[in-house]
């Protein structure tokens, strides 16, 4: 099969690990790629042997393209995403969030659906080894039924007052952590529970530190199903790592504790502690289903005992786990390689992705944004929102 002719517009931090990912891919060529740098359009068309444009616009009429990757700052999604389609580009790979207003969103979602293009958005955390094992315990009912949940993500300070150097506040006041890094929590989140969805959001957020973007979002997300989640992101922590993830989910019979990068004192980690209706034989097939989809987890039965000083509560009952110890994040390009086998085969649940729900596409974009807009609608006007009522 000829290689997809791939052009990239946006070549920044994301842009420029976009280029040289699909650069080496053996399905895919960069031909062109674009940024209103010219400068940085040059360099990186050299490092690649690509033509470099400093006007997306002119690279879309000079070339004929199979996908155009979109890596532009967060408000910036929309007009090259609808250049790329109306110049008739049938594949488009969008770095996240889907868009930074409802208004954007729904453009893109029409358009893709008005061409009967294919979009993919960039949601890398679905494609990490733990987070396919946190949606395969929820989705088999591992948890029993799920009710409650807390997810928080957090930047190091630096990332809005340093990150993109001279550029940083112009960036960071254009997103805030509701589209910077909730988008990635929320997606998570209707993947890992699908098919519940979120029908109501209660949020607030606070500048109190940082006068050109929100500070932090702290949100409660109601679901369809009855399950409840807070989510919270913030970038005004100073800590040591750049990034601290960490979820938690507790069902009727079980909770999972996702450690995904805990932060200071903490190691990072993954806990299952499922049902125990769960026999010996079936925590081992369970296990093995994990190690198919390349999560190496660990299948234990012990008997905990909680204790705290001289306070012991329970204990010793025989309980089974789940268990990953360490990082666990696989390859960081790897949602772009299944999207390209999709696009190769046709399918969104390519060889390789089956079992673990449709690749995230425009319909997950446009869900978010409504989600993301709903928190950030609910923070300004301290009210509920339903998600119906958007
Ligand atoms: N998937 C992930 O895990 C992940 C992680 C970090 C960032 N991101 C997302 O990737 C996107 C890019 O982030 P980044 O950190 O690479 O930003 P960046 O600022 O480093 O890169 C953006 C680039 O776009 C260029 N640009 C701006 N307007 C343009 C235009 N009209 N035409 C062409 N180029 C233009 C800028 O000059 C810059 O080089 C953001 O939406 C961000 O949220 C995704």
């Amino acid at each position: 099969m000829s290689k997809l002719r791939v052009g990239v517009i946006g070549l920044g931090i994301l842009g420029s690990q976009h280029t040289s990912y699909l650069h080496e891919h053996e399905a895919t060529q960069v031909v062109a790629v674009a940024d209103i740098r010219p400068d940085v359009a040059q360099r990186v068309a050299g490092q690649v042997g690509a033509q470099g444009y400093g006007d997306y616009q002119e690279m879309l009429r000079q070339h004929a393209l199979d996908l155009v990757v979109v890596a532009t700052p967060d408000p910036l999604h929309r007009e090259p995403v609808m250049a790329a389609l109306a110049a008739g580009v049938p594949n488009i790979l969008e770095e996240k969030p889907f868009a930074s207003t409802w208004e954007d969103a729904l453009d893109m979602y029409e358009a893709v659906e008005r061409r009967g293009a294919r979009l993919f958005v960039h949601f890398a955390n679905r494609a990490t080894p733990l987070d396919i094992a946190t949606r395969y315990v929820i989705q088999q009912g591992l948890l029993g039924r799920a009710v409650y949940g807390e997810a928080r993500l957090d930047d190091n300070i630096s990332v809005p007052t340093q990150m993109w150097g001279e550029r940083t506040r112009e960036w960071a006041g254009g997103s805030s952590t509701a589209h910077f890094l909730l988008s990635h929590v929320v997606d998570l989140l209707r993947w890992y529970f699908a098919p519940a969805e979120v029908k109501e959001v209660y949020a607030i957020s606070q500048r109190e530190v940082l006068w050109y973007t929100p500070d932090v979002y702290d949100a409660y997300l109601t679901f369809d199903s009855g399950l409840k989640v807070r989510v919270k992101a913030e970038w005004i922590r100073h800590m040591d790592e750049l990034v601290e993830f960490y979820l938690s989910f507790s069902g009727s019979e079980g909770t999972l504790i996702y450690n995904k990068r805990g932060g200071f004192g903490t190691e990072p980690g993954w806990r299952a502690n499922v049902s125990g209706r769960l026999s010996a034989e079936q925590l081992i097939q369970h296990q093995e289903a994990l190690l198919a989809r390349g999560a190496n987890v660990a299948a234990k039965l012990h008997r905990p005992t909680p204790t705290a000083g001289s306070l012991a509560a329970g204990g010793g009952q025989l309980a089974r786990a789940l268990e990953y110890r360490g990082l666990g994040y696989g390859e960081p390009m790897a949602l772009v390689n299944h999207c390209l086998a999709a696009i190769e085969q046709g399918t969104l649940e390519p060889e390789g992705w089956k079992g673990n729900g449709p690749l995230p596409t425009h319909v997950d974009g446009l869900r978010q944004t409504q989600i993301t807009m709903a928190i950030i609608r609910s923070a300004e006007s301290g009210r509920v929102v339903a998600l119906d009522s958007m």
